[in-house]
Parts: C-alpha cells; structure tokens; sequence
C-alpha cells in the first residue's frame, strides 16, 4: 500500500545505506540544543488544513522523526548515515505537489537541515537555452539562486522529450553534476503526471539512484475535493448554502465520472470557486443587496455550469 514512500522500497535503502557513513565530528549539521517539537507543531497545523492526502502526511511525519532522531544520534555522538533528500513528485495537477513542497522546505529549514529553506519553481523554460552553451549556464544559475533551499522543477519529464539532440538532455546532465557539487546545499524535487515521469526515469537510468524519495500524489475524490472547496470558502470569508454545495459535489462528480486526462483537482476547485465568487458579486449588484449576510453567502445560482444537464429545478433556489 505505502509503496510511494521509497524508504519501504529495497532497492533505494540499499542506494541509502551503501552511502558512506560518518561520525558526527564530520557532519554539515551544528549540534542545537534548541532542537524541540516546535517545527513538529508548525507542521502538523500545516498538514491538518490538507484534505486527505494520507499516505504524503504518514511520509511527512516519518521524515519528521527520522530528522529529528539524526540530530539525536549526533548529539550522542553515534553514527549517522548522511541521506540527500532529492524527492520525485508523481501526479497530476492540482493534487498539492507545490503545497507539499512549500510544507517541506519550511520543515527543512526549521529542522536547520536547509539554512534558507526558500522554494524556487521552475520549468523546462527556466533551465533550457536556444543556443550551444546557454542551457548549462541558465541550468547553473538556477541552482545557484536555489541554494539553501529547495528546486522544484514542474513538468520535469519534458525536459528529455526532446531526444539525444535536445538541450533538455544537457539541462538534467547539468542538473545531475551540481547535485554533485553541491552535495546537501540543496533539494532537488522534480515533479510531473506519472505516467511521463515514469517514461522519463526509464530514459534517464542514472536518476532513480539520486532520488532517494518518491512521492505519489493520487486524484482525489468528490468528497475530498468538496471538502478543500469548502476550506477555500472558509479561507476567503464566505459560505455556501446546502444547495450550493450539493450542486457543486454534483459538479465535482460529473467531472470525475468524464475522466479527463490530466484533470486539475484542487486547481480545478479553486477556479470554480473563483468563479462563484465572481457571479455572487455580480448577483449583488443586480439585487441591490449588501448586508453581511448576502455579502457572506454563495448560492447554488452562483455556480455556472458548462454542462446544462447538471441543473435541475431544486439548485436554482
Ligand atoms: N489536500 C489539499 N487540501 C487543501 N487544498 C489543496 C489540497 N491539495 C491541493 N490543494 C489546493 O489546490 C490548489 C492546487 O494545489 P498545488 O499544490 O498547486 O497543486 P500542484 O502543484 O500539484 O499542481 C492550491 O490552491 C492548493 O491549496
Ligand atoms: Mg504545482
């Protein structure tokens, strides 16, 4: 069931364990007596306000306590092994790729593994060049701004969709070497849907070994995304009536059931939220009605459907 969480994967502990081990006297890492569960608390109120996402929150806290137990055992003066924490992100869109990386840079930074713990996102534009040479360099400085934090590189698989012959080729050689010169001065996440980025790891046999976590975001449910749809609500200080809500799980279904390649989840849910938000305003406007209350609620009105035959009577209400 855990399979996404590479630690319970054999052939990567190996790639782990064979690493070298070294006595705390050697470690990056200072000693902090002020290590405590402060950054723990931090994240569990960060992973609290995620919906569902159970298997990612059991992989984040796991590496919570094998973070926290590293210092431990420094602070004993008994071996740790030193672990990169380059992490692959399988999903599609709008599943929290972004949101889990942000959580994990802060998390790395609290626990004082990356001193900056910034996040730069990129894509293939960022790292490839039109010319001989540019790509290398533009792949360089990109890793130079993301040290002491995190890159995360979206849409990763695209950067061999090009072949032998494609600068893409020399922005992952690139990206490979300064994992190397820059051994635990940052964390490299590249992310994309799975199917591309299980095709680009095949292409790439000499990546998997350099990844020693991966991360699978699956879609959600119609359950699930409601339930993100009623935070964002929340968040932006309004509410929805019950038959606002029922038309838009009606919504979230439908389009679920049509299976959409590539379908945008929670993106998806804030667009439409965003919407409603705009439609409400509108609605305002017209009915002339501005006290807290209207202010306040979304109606099922407010909702537009790009499928008529999502409407029935009980929803105009
Ligand atoms: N589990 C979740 N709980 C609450 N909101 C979520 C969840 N997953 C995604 N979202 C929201 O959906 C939107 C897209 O998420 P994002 O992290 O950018 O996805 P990705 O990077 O995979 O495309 C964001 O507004 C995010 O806050
Ligand atoms: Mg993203």
């Amino acid at each position: 069931m855990r399979e996404a969480y590479t630690f319970t994967k054999k052939s990567q502990i190996n790639v782990v364990f064979n690493q070298k081990t070294e006595k705390s006297s050697a470690t990056p890492f200072p000693i902090d007596e002020r290590v405590t569960h402060e950054p723990l608390e931090k994240l569990e109120s960060k992973l609290d306000r995620l919906v569902g996402m159970e298997e990612i929150k059991y992989m984040v806290r796991e590496l919570y306590a094998w973070l926290y137990i590293y210092r431990k055992r420094e602070e004993a003066q008994l071996k740790v092994q030193k672990q990169s924490f380059h992490m692959l992100f399988k999903g599609n869109p709008g599943t929290g790729k972004t949101t889990v990386a942000r959580l994990l840079s802060d998390l790395f930074r609290e626990m004082e593994i990356l001193p900056k713990g910034h996040l730069i996102e990129a894509e293939r534009a960022d790292l490839v060049g039109e010319y001989i040479g540019q790509t290398a360099q533009k792949t360089r400085d990109l890793v130079k701004r993301s040290l002491g934090g995190v890159l995360f590189v979206d849409e990763a698989y695209s950067l061999s969709r090009g072949g032998e012959k494609d600068f893409g080729k020399e922005a992952i050689d690139t990206l490979v070497k300064q994992m190397e010169d820059h051994k635990d001065e940052f964390i490299l996440i590249l992310a994309g849907y799975s199917d591309e980025m299980d095709d680009f790891l095949r292409m790439n046999p000499g990546l998997p070994s350099r990844f020693p976590m991966i991360l699978s975001f699956p879609d959600y449910s119609g359950m699930e995304l409601l339930d993100i749809a009623k935070q964002m609500i929340r968040d932006r200080e309004y509410s929805m009536t019950a038959e606002a809500q029922k038309k838009l799980f009606r919504l979230l279904q439908h389009k679920i059931a049509s299976n959409e390649p590539h379908f945008s989840n929670g993106r998806y849910v804030r667009n439409v939220i965003e919407k409603m938000i705009r439609q409400q305003a509108v609605r305002l406007v017209r009915e002339n009605s501005f006290d807290r209350d209207a202010l306040l609620t979304l109606r099922a009105c407010d909702l537009t459907l790009e499928d008529g035959s999502l409407i029935s009577k009980a929803d105009e209400a």
